[in-house]
């Protein structure tokens, strides 16, 4: 009786005119939870990175920086937050436990300097943009407008990894270890995002 997650169009054969769209309701549902938990993660991420950053004069660059993403996420969560309304999807139940592991994740990396904050953010960049390739792919026939929106999103990851590479992540200590560790964890969240 009650209003079940999955988002349903208000009616087959209403007047939308959305003939084009032939990815089913729940999978699209499931596309924008995971990608609404994935910005939200970032924001989280990279607003206690700036913070940690953000108390030193020395580290002032890093922390803009890192403010400077963590505001292009925020755009980017604002995006799905409005696309789950419109959608009439809701987002991950977990977002509690994302925040703390992510501001846990954040400020871990920080405190271990700023080579290490580097490497978090390649590896959860390099992730995430994969992640928009692959829905990029499933959609590009069958929703142009969504696919539009994980294509410019994609871009914004692809630049803040870039920055990240730039930046030195590859020189952080025990990169590899650190940076394999953190996309395994990044790849369990999308797992678990997308089914609750
Ligand atoms: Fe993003
Ligand atoms: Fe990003």
């Amino acid at each position: 009786m009650t209003n079940q997650s999955t988002a349903r169009p208000a009616r087959p054969g209403g007047t939308s005119g959305g003939a084009a769209k032939t990815l089913s309701s729940p999978r699209i549902a499931e596309m924008l939870r995971v990608d609404h938990a994935g910005e939200y993660a970032a924001v989280a991420i990279y607003s206690a990175q700036a913070k940690v950053f953000g108390r030193s004069h020395q580290t002032r660059k890093i922390a803009a920086q890192l403010q400077h993403m963590c505001e292009e996420e925020q755009e980017h969560l604002d995006a799905f937050d409005a696309l789950l309304l419109e959608h009439k999807a809701k987002p991950t139940v977990l977002l509690p436990i994302w925040n703390i592991a992510s501001t846990g994740l954040g400020v871990a990396t920080a405190l271990m300097g700023e080579k290490a904050a580097h490497a978090c953010t390649e590896a959860v960049e390099s992730v995430i943009e994969q992640h928009y390739a692959e829905q990029i792919e499933e959609t590009k026939n069958s929703d142009k407008e969504l696919c539009a929106r994980f294509t410019q999103f994609r871009e914004d990851e692809l630049r803040h990894r870039d920055l990240a590479i730039e930046s030195g992540a590859k020189e952080a200590p025990a990169y590899p270890v650190l940076s394999a560790v953190i996309k395994a964890g990044c790849r369990m969240a999308i797992r678990l995002s997308e089914k609750i």
